[in-house]
């Protein structure tokens, strides 16, 4: 039986935490490593909202760092399924700063995470399908339609 689809609103998931310095380098900044590992958090928690399966990261595309988030400051994480496929799904996240005195808010990164629904065994499960409702809805799993031919071109090249 089909599963029945969802919307990318039901799974959308925020996490915000204060950059303490433990997670900074000696300039005061967030490790990229810990960025990344945040990241995959959040996009994991959307896609076991959509899912609720296990899941697991099978590609992180390109990932910048546009500006630094220093220590004091809150790292907030944006994460919604953009496209959903067969067994695997598109997650977004979008990292921002933001100043805890001043409110002023930046774009610090943006990931596209892919995960593929598994069971214990390790059998790939299918995904519901994402609902699609909006002309921008339908753009955005477009062009993740088109990341994702990129990355298994990539991935069958080595
Ligand atoms: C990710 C993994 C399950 C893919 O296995 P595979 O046998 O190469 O892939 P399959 O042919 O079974 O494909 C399963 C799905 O994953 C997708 N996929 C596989 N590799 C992918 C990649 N590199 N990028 C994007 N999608 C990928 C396939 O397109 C397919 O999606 P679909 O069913 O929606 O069309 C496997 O490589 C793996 O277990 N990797 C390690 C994962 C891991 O340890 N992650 C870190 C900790 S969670």
């Amino acid at each position: 039986m089909p599963l029945p689809p969802k919307r990318a609103a039901e799974s959308a998931t925020e996490m915000v935490q204060v950059v303490l310095p433990n997670d900074a380098n000696p300039l005061g900044f967030i490790l990229g490593g810990t960025v990344m590992h945040l990241i995959d958090i959040a996009g994991a928690i959307a896609g076991h909202r959509h899912t609720r399966s296990l899941l697991v990261t099978a590609a992180v595309d390109e990932l910048q760092f546009l500006h630094p988030i220093k220590v004091g400051d809150l790292i907030i994480l944006k994460a919604h399924v953009t496209c959903a496929f067969q067994t695997s799904l598109e997650v977004q996240v979008d990292v921002f700063s933001e100043e805890t005195l001043t409110g002023r808010r930046q774009l610090t990164s943006r990931a596209f995470l892919t995960f593929v629904a598994i069971d214990r065994d390790g059998q790939r499960l299918p995904v519901p399908p994402l609902l699609l409702e909006t002309e921008e809805e339908k753009r955005v799993a477009e062009a993740a339609h088109a990341r994702r031919a990129e990355r298994l071109k990539r991935k069958a090249t080595g």
